[in-house]
């Protein structure tokens, strides 16, 4: 029987960067997905983040030969052997944050990490902070929490989004206890630097919050590096837990494995506590294609990436030279794109237009929180000609051609 770590090491020598140029409509409609099954099939779906990429050979390899020859039983606990090692490897070499074991805890997804967290970090009726425009689920884990929303919203200074701390600092009551926070930002594609990370911690630390911190798009990052919040002080990963995994970066959502990171043993104690047995276990195959993705998977990642990248300019190029009205900031990570739509004329839920005239399924932006009305988000990371494809739908429903 073949271990996964043996099986994970095959084939790093492929061209990944042959497999993403493929014909995506007529493969991704042949398997039942959320994306492409969605809307009619003469609608092209640019919404939910997933790739349509298929994912790393050395990714299937794992799978299959622990399907042909591994146990799909109960698998040790709290991890295969090779499953924290590899993730602790990762999170040092690439961010260069160094952790010990007991600080890493599988889970099986970010958001039931995020209600977790919440319930362990707050009391109902507290306050937890977002920073709209953001990830939906942010909003519905803390209603369905019992807790309350309170809204920082990012502000675009022309050049992209920032946080304004000194109106965080005056919107905390002494009823905040949390701030959920995002980065790599999904919608905005911001990845923040460390100086705007500093500035966040000193709020933090002043007012004794705790932080979630929504880091899933970590190993999608273009431009600047990613900082792990947590990272920036021991005072900081004292009050942080931080929700990381591989799902984003090599297409595995549905696998369903994320990691909750804190090294405050009391406070990820404390959220296990709250997890209990309410959480399941992480699935044998998705920690199987986690080792391999994390140990043999960063040759396909770095093409995954440039192929990507190439998107995000080309997309930026047809938007500004074709639909100038239309306007976005290239993502600096995440293969997300947000789109303010507001000069288009196609009103507050410009997807809604984009849907019934252009046969282009994008996430209404008013599904973000305040502030998205007239904005849409588009995800990037489809072969160039389906992007293309969007694109001249977009530009049409845009010039009311369609
Ligand atoms: C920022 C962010 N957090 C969490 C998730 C969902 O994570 P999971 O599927 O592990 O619950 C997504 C999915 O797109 C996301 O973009």
């Amino acid at each position: 029987m073949s271990s996964p770590t043996t099986v994970a090491s095959l084939d790093p020598t492929i061209d990944p960067a042959s497999a993403f140029d493929v014909a995506v409509a007529e493969r991704s409609r042949a398997m039942p997905s959320a994306k492409w099954t969605r809307y009619d099939p003469d609608v092209l779906p640019l919404w939910v983040a997933d790739m349509d990429f298929p994912v790393a050979d050395v990714v299937r390899a794992a799978i299959h030969a622990h399907v042909e020859g591994g146990s799909l039983g109960y698998p040790p606990h709290p991890a295969f052997p090779d499953l924290i090692p590899a993730t602790l490897d990762r999170l040092e070499t690439r961010f260069g944050w160094r952790l010990p074991a007991e600080a890493v805890q599988p889970l099986p997804g970010v958001i039931p990490g995020l209600f977790v967290g919440t319930e362990a970090m707050s009391a109902p009726g507290e306050q937890v902070i977002v920073q709209p425009p953001v990830y939906p689920p942010f909003f519905s884990v803390i209603a369905q929490s019992g807790r309350e929303v309170l809204h920082h919203r990012l502000v675009d200074d022309g050049d992209g989004y920032r946080m304004d701390v000194a109106a965080l600092r005056a919107a905390i009551t002494p009823a905040t206890r949390v701030l959920m926070f995002c980065n790599p930002h999904n919608p905005t594609g911001r990845v923040f630097s460390r100086a705007e990370l500093e500035a966040l911690a000193e709020v933090v630390l002043e007012h004794r919050l705790w932080v979630l911190s929504d880091e899933l798009h970590a190993d999608l990052v273009f431009d600047g590096e990613h900082v792990p919040f947590a990272s920036l002080s021991k005072d900081v990963a004292q009050r942080t837990v931080t929700l990381y995994g591989p799902t984003k970066a090599f297409n595995l959502a549905g696998l369903k494995i994320a990691f909750m990171v804190s090294e405050n043993a009391a406070l990820l104690a404390r959220v296990k506590a709250v997890a209990g047995y309410r959480m399941p276990g992480v699935n044998v195959l998705a920690q199987v294609a986690t080792i391999a993705a994390y140990r043999d998977g960063d040759a396909w990642l770095s093409a995954a990436l440039a192929y990507l990248r190439a998107n995000r300019d080309h997309l930026a190029a047809r938007l500004h030279a074709e639909v100038p009205e239309v306007r976005s900031h290239a993502p600096e990570g995440t293969y997300l794109t947000w789109l303010d739509l507001r000069g288009a004329g196609l009103g507050d839920d410009p997807s809604g237009a984009l849907l019934e005239r252009g046969r282009l399924a994008l996430n209404p932006g008013t599904d973000y929180g305040p502030g998205g009305e007239g904005f849409a988000r588009l995800n990037l990371a489809t072969s160039r000609a389906t992007l293309d494809e969007a694109l001249d739908r977009l530009v049409a429903t845009v010039r009311g051609e369609r």
